[in-house]
Order: structure tokens, then C-alpha cells, then sequence
């Protein structure tokens, strides 16, 4: 009797059970886990970098391989690459579900940062958003275009902790709050992975880099860390405990090593605490050759020895050091690693498959790369852009009415385009970029002067002319990123010198700083009539700028990060914590730990100024009290557009734990509230402090809730604000 299609592909199901959807996912996982041999459970370990249909048809026909990253080395986000193309992913793909013999569908890893072909600010221009929402749809439209391209996991979010401005990678992070870098990163991954992981233009979101690799000594990449269990669970594995509870895919482990041990060996923190204490059932996988450095990390002999204790610490995939495909199979025969432990390993790579969908979808329908970004993707680029801009400093000068004279536009960014995307930009193109130059024309009608950005003799001849200089300047992408640390956090070479000659004429002098990091601009602060960090800010770059520096929307970031007032001051930043000799800035700003210095930072945390100004009224409590089990104080403070624009504020929430088991920081973000008002109007802040805020880990690493007095804070950045005091009852 002739069969349907269906019958024959029901059939086909009842002999592979893991295909069947109606089935609950473990059951599906352990379905085909019972199928593999050992050598096809290591080949789900085992991950090449740019996976080719031609040359690695054996390899990928054997299932000898899970999954392919698609980058152009070891450090892709320095680097310009062809990009993915969606044939050749489905050509691979189709090997491996046509031609295995289990048909188990690759993974094609990508890092897509902030933004895939329609590129957002760099995540730390992200963060100084202070914007969830914003942030999930930047996700949410980068993981759309990416999986059309044939993307299916991204290395994002990355939430180290970043307190060190020398360190180049601060670029990619979501800056130095654990609750900041949290709730921003849980919102990139329910972006990158919409409600649910396998639904329509999602990617699997990966939180990186697993943990502590902020913490580099003298911000020198790759340097080893020193911190202690305590600091650890209290500020930097927090934002990862965020991301796995909203689900976040996989997590990649750290180059670095934490007090002595590398974390791709890291037993304790990656099974103990991630995969045990904290119930992660995604799939840990390690950085670039990460695996094989432990040998260079003088911990391993060789790369039997790194594969054995990588695996047995609780790395999942081995990217591309080969270490499991040439060593752990043997290593199971010979009885030194458990056949459990790569169970472990290779079932946690099938569950996330399966819960992919990539069984039922393992092709990427489209056959060429995403067209040129649409209208609405460059509009919420734009958003984002605008939205991330910090105004650092304004003598009035901000906003620029369009009639205002003669403008010139100089420095070394005014004509840019793809300097303005920013680091780990590996799909977004620079002659996309609305660049500074072309937006302004645009506005003025063709009538602003435009340096030719060699900020040169002929930008003062240019400046003498002007009535006004708007001077962008900072940073290129190449001085941030991995690898890319700095000594000195001036800014580069000579533009200080011709900023201060520009300033010297007397006229209004408007300062751009693009940057991929914390910079000192001393002086710059000082002498120019306002300064605005622009960080990277991508695709809509020039026109997001133009229509912040004439008022068509006004700047309403706030600093992700501390700026210190110099390199000798590092560390700053607001984690900071109590001495047995406090300092009393506020009562002498002079008094300090050093001779010849004030020991506060030269911008705080939190803080951004705005085309109006807020006033803030008396602190509002519902109670003094709260009981520790349930109780809740309601604080609220009401605000007021006391200029004449309408501006956006962040009202921040900071909380102090005043006697604890531990030292803890003196000031610590809570929570935030965003108030849109309308020059005038009133806006009520209103936050709900539960005792859970209050939680930390004590000396025995056991998380508790102290009863007695906290301080709360409510202001506009970490430097101060309206006081209270309350009382966390037993
Ligand atoms: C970086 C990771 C990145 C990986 C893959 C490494 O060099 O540290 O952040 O995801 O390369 O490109």
C-alpha cells in the first residue's frame, strides 16, 4: 500500500524519537543522547571556527562536529571579515542533518554585539541608556537580521564588571553596576532570544565572559585576577545570575584566571556555582582556545591534560583548540575522564538544539545576506544613538539654534563613517554610516564648514573664521576593544593641544567625544562651553548627533561608568567600600587619601546633564520599617522641570547596608526610575525597597538579610542626593 509523506515521515519519527515535538524535551534529549557513541558526543563538543561545506564535509558527515563559529580569528571584533553567507551555512547544515548519521543539526556561532547589519551604539553607549526596553529591541532586531543571515547563537551579552577604563573591552561591556550591567543584559537576551528561544528570528544568547575578567590587573588584557569569593558573589557574578534566570542560553567562560586558577579550569565556580547552585542546564562554552591556554596558563602539560580538566571543570564546547576531538574520547577509554562528564557535556549541547527548534528548522530560508538595514531598523538605530549620548558639561551653549552663525565642523571624526560603529562590528558597513559631515549639511542646508578632519593649522585658520566650532573628537575604534588597553586615559595625541588652541580664541567651542571608554579630559571639561560623550554610536551616528546639538532631542544618558579625575586614580568608581578611616568628601572635598589630588571622581556614576534642569523635592517613605520576611517600603520623590525644555531624568535609587557581616559599598544602585517631563511639569519617582535588595553574601558565602538600619539615597547620580534612614525588622 503506497504511503503519504507524512506516514513516511511519522514513521521516520517513531524511530527517532528526539524528533518528536510531542514529547517532553528531556525525554527527546535522552532519546538521543542513548543513540550516540562516544565519538559523536565529543564531536557535540567540538567547534571549528569558520566551518566549511567543501573542506570539512568528512568531519561534519562523521558528526565529528556540533558547532561553527563564524569569525576571521582570534581577535574577530579588531577585524574586517566577508561575513556569514546563508548558502554556505545551509550547505554545511545539510551534511549534517542529510548525510550524519543521527542527523543532528550544527550550531553557527557569531558575535553579534550591538547590532548585526543595522549597527546600535557599542554596548556601553547601550548601557548609558539606562533604557530595558530600548535595549531588548536593539537585541531583538540584530538577532532578526543575524538569524537571516544563518546565525543561530551569539557570544552577547557581555556582562563583565568594568570599574577599569584602561581596559579596552569596557567598550563591550554594559559598564560598572551589577544591577545596571544585570537587568540590561537579562533585557539583551530575552532580545536575542524573544519569548521563546526557537520562535522566528531568534538567536541563542550567550553571557560573557564567566567571571571576573574586568577585574584585569593595571587593565592590561588577558591579566591574571586577584579576588576573593566574597567580591565575587557580591558584585561580579551577579549580572550572569541575572541572565540565567532570564534564560540565557549559554555562557562563555573567562581567558583569565581567578586567584590562581584559570577559569577554563574553574571547577568550583563553573560546576559548582552555575551549573549546581545556581541549576544552569545551558551550555558552557569556553573563549577562543581557551581550552588550549591552559597550557600557556602553566597549569596544564599538554592538551590531553587541558581537555581532561577542562571538561571535568564544566566546559561544554571546546572553541577551536581541538583539545576534546584529538584527546577525550581516549581519555574516557583510558578511565580518566568519566563517560558522565561528556554525557554531561554533550546533552546540554542537544538540549539546546532541540530547544532551538534546529530540528525542525535547521535552514536558513533566505539565500543572500540581508539588504541594506530598513528605514525603521535605522530610525531605532537613531534612538538608541541619541538616546545613549551623555552631556558632560554645558555653559548654555547646548542646544545650537540653526541660525547660529558661521559652524564649523572639525576634528578627527567630523567626515567619519565607519569609525563610528565601533569596535566588534563585524556585519555593519561604513559606507552606511550617516556620518557627522553629511547630517549637518543636510541641516544647514549645505552652509557649515567642514574640516577635512586633520585638526591641523587649518582648523585654527577655519576656527578663526567661525563663530562657532563644534570639534568631534576621542577615540577610534582601533584604541578600544580586545586587546586593545591603554596606559593613558588623555586623549590622543595632539587633539588636546588644538582643542586648547581653538578655546584660546575666545569663541563657543563644542566638544564631541567619541570614545570607547572612561576618558580624563581634564581640562577639556573646563575651558570648552560644552562636552558631549557620544561613545560609538553607530549606523545613524551623524544624524542622531545633529539633532542632539540643535535641540531636536535632548541628551538623556547617564554614565555607566565613573570618569576619574586621572590614571592615578584608578580604581574609582562607586563600588567602592567602607575604611576604619572614612573619608568625609562632603564635608571636606580636600580630605582624601592622596597629598596631591582629590580622591572623588571628576564625573560620578549615574550622572548626565540635560538641556533643562530637575529639582528634586523631600524624600517621601510609606515607612521606617520593613519586616525582613515580606515587608516593603514604598519611597517616592516627586521631580521638577524647573528649566524651559522638555528633558528626560533618571532618578536613581541607592542603598546602603549600614552594619553588615562584610564590608559593603558605600553607595550602591538599586534601582532606577526614567521621568519624561514637559518643561514645568512634576513627575513622581516611586520605588518599592524590598529587604531582597539588601542581600549579600557574608564571610561564610552564605547570602543573607541583615536586620537593622539601612541609608537610602535618591538623587541624580552616585554623588548624592535626599537621605533617609530605615530599619529592616526581624
Ligand atoms: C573573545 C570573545 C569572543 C570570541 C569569539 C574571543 O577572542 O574573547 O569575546 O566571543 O573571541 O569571537
Amino acid at each position: 500500500m503506497a504511503t503519504g509523506p507524512e506516514e513516511a515521515s511519522q514513521r521516520g519519527n517513531m524511530a527517532r524519537p528526539w524528533l518528536r515535538l510531542e514529547l517532553p524535551q528531556e525525554e527527546r534529549v535522552q532519546a538521543l543522547l542513548a543513540e550516540m557513541t562516544l565519538a559523536e558526543k565529543v564531536g557535540q563538543t567540538h567547534q571549528i571556527h569558520n566551518l566549511d561545506p567543501g573542506s570539512d564535509r568528512e568531519l561534519i558527515a562523521s558528526g565529528g562536529i556540533g558547532s561553527s563559529l563564524m569569525a576571521s580569528g582570534a581577535t574577530a571584533g579588531n577585524e574586517r571579515d566577508e561575513g556569514v553567507r546563508a548558502c554556505a551555512v545551509n550547505a554545511a547544515q545539510r551534511i549534517a542533518v542529510q548525510e550524519s548519521r543521527l542527523g543532528i543539526p550544527l550550531l553557527f556561532g557569531r558575535d553579534v554585539i550591538h547590532g548585526h547589519r543595522t549597527v546600535f551604539p557599542i554596548p556601553l553607549g547601550l548601557a548609558a541608556t539606562w533604557d530595558e526596553d530600548l535595549v531588548r529591541r536593539a537585541a531583538r532586531l540584530a538577532a532578526t537580521e543575524a538569524s537571516a543571515d544563518g546565525v543561530t547563537w551569539t557570544f552577547a551579552p557581555m556582562l563583565d564588571i568594568s570599574e577599569e577604563p584602561r581596559w579596552g573591552r569596557v567598550a563591550e561591556s554594559l559598564g560598572e553596576a551589577p544591577v545596571l550591567a544585570g537587568r540590561l543584559g537579562a533585557a539583551m537576551v530575552r532580545g536575542f532570544q524573544g519569548e521563546v528561544l526557537g520562535g522566528p528570528g531568534t538567536v541563542a544568547a550567550c553571557a560573557k565572559h564567566f567571571v571576573g575578567y574586568g577585574l584585569v590587573g593595571g587593565g592590561r588584557d588577558y591579566e591574571t585576577v586577584q579576588v576573593g569569593e566574597n567580591t565575587l558573589r557580591n558584585v561580579h557574578l551577579r549580572p550572569f545570575l541575572d541572565a540565567v534566570r532570564a534564560g540565557c542560553a549559554t555562557v562563555m567562560a573567562a581567558f583569565t584566571d581567578v586567584d590562581g586558577v584559570p577559569m577554563h579550569a574553574h571547577r568550583r565556580l563553573l560546576r559548582d556555582v552555575l551549573k549546581g547552585e545556581w541549576g544552569f542546564d545551558g551550555v558552557v562554552v569556553a573563549d577562543w582556545d581557551g581550552v588550549g591556554q591552559l597550557v600557556a596558563q602553566g597549569v596544564a602539560t599538554d592538551l590531553r591534560d587541558a581537555a581532561a580538566q577542562a571538561i571535568a571543570a564544566g566546559v561544554d564546547i571546546d572553541m577551536v583548540s581541538g583539545a576534546y576531538a584529538a584527546h577525550l574520547a581516549e581519555l574516557v577509554e583510558s578511565g580518566q575522564v568519566p563517560l558522565a562528564v561528556v554525557d554531561d557535556a554533550a546533552r546540554r549541547v542537544i538540549r539546546l538544539k532541540i530547544r532551538h527548534g534546529l530540528f525542525e528548522h535547521p535552514y536558513v530560508a533566505a539565500t543572500t545576506s540581508a539588504p541594506q538595514p530598513w528605514p525603521q531598523s535605522r530610525l531605532l538605530a537613531r534612538e538608541a544613538a541619541a538616546a545613549s549620548f551623555v552631556l558632560l558639561t554645558n555653559k548654555g551653549t547646548l542646544p545650537l539654534a540653526p541660525d547660529t552663525g558661521r559652524v564649523l565642523l572639525t576634528g578627527p571624526f567630523a567626515q567619519e563613517g565607519e569609525a563610528l560603529l565601533g569596535t566588534w562590528t563585524l556585519d555593519g558597513r561604513g559606507e552606511e554610516v550617516a556620518s557627522p559631515a553629511s547630517a549637518i549639511q543636510t541641516l544647514l542646508r549645505g552652509e557649515a564648514v567642514i574640516d577635512d578632519g586633520r585638526f591641523s593649522d587649518q582648523t585654527m585658520h577655519l576656527a578663526r573664521q567661525a563663530d562657532i566650532t563644534v570639534a568631534l573628537v576621542g577615540e577610534h575604534p582601533s584604541r578600544s576593544g580586545e586587546a586593545h588597553s591603554v596606559a593613558d586615559l588623555g586623549l590622543p595625541a595632539g587633539q588636546l593641544e588644538v582643542l586648547r588652541a581653538i578655546a584660546a580664541l575666545g569663541k563657543p567651542l563644542v566638544v564631541v567625544v567619541f570614545t570607547g571608554r572612561p576618558l580624563d579630559l581634564g581640562e577639556v571639561l573646563d575651558f570648552a562651553d560644552a562636552v558631549l560623550v557620544a561613545w560609538h554610536p553607530g549606523l545613524e551616528a551623524g544624524p542622531a548627533l545633529m539633532e542632539t546639538l540643535f535641540g531636536e532631542r535632548s541628551p538623556g544618558g547617564r554614565l555607566p561608568m565613573t570618569f576619574p579625575r586621572s590614571v592615578g586614580h584608578l580604581p574609582s568608581s562607586s563600588l567602592a567600600r567602607p575604611t576604619g578611616r572614612p573619608i568625609d568628601a562632603a564635608r571636606d572635598p580636600a580630605a582624601g587619601r592622596y597629598l596631591d589630588a582629590l580622591v572623588v571622581p571628576r564625573l560620578p556614576f549615574g550622572s548626565g546633564l540635560t538641556y533643562t534642569t530637575f529639582s528634586y523635592g523631600p524624600l517621601r517613605l510609606s515607612a521606617t520599617e520593613m519586616a525582613l520576611h515580606g515587608g516593603s517600603i514604598q519611597v517616592s520623590i516627586d521631580v521638577t522641570n524647573s528649566g524651559e525644555r522638555p528633558g528626560r531624568e533618571v532618578v536613581q535609587l541607592y542603598l546602603r547596608d549600614i552594619v553588615a557581616d562584610v564590608t559593603r559599598p558605600l553607595v550602591e544602585l538599586a534601582d532606577w526610575v526614567s521621568l519624561v517631563l514637559d518643561a514645568g511639569a512634576v513627575g513622581t519617582a516611586t520605588f518599592t525597597i524590598t529587604p531582597e535588595q539588601l542581600a549579600y553574601y557574608d564571610r561564610t558565602m552564605t547570602r543573607r538579610i541583615d536586620p537593622g538600619e539601612a541609608l537610602v539615597t535618591v538623587g541624580p547620580d552616585a554623588a548624592g542626593g535626599s537621605c533617609a534612614r530605615i530599619t529592616v525588622t526581624d
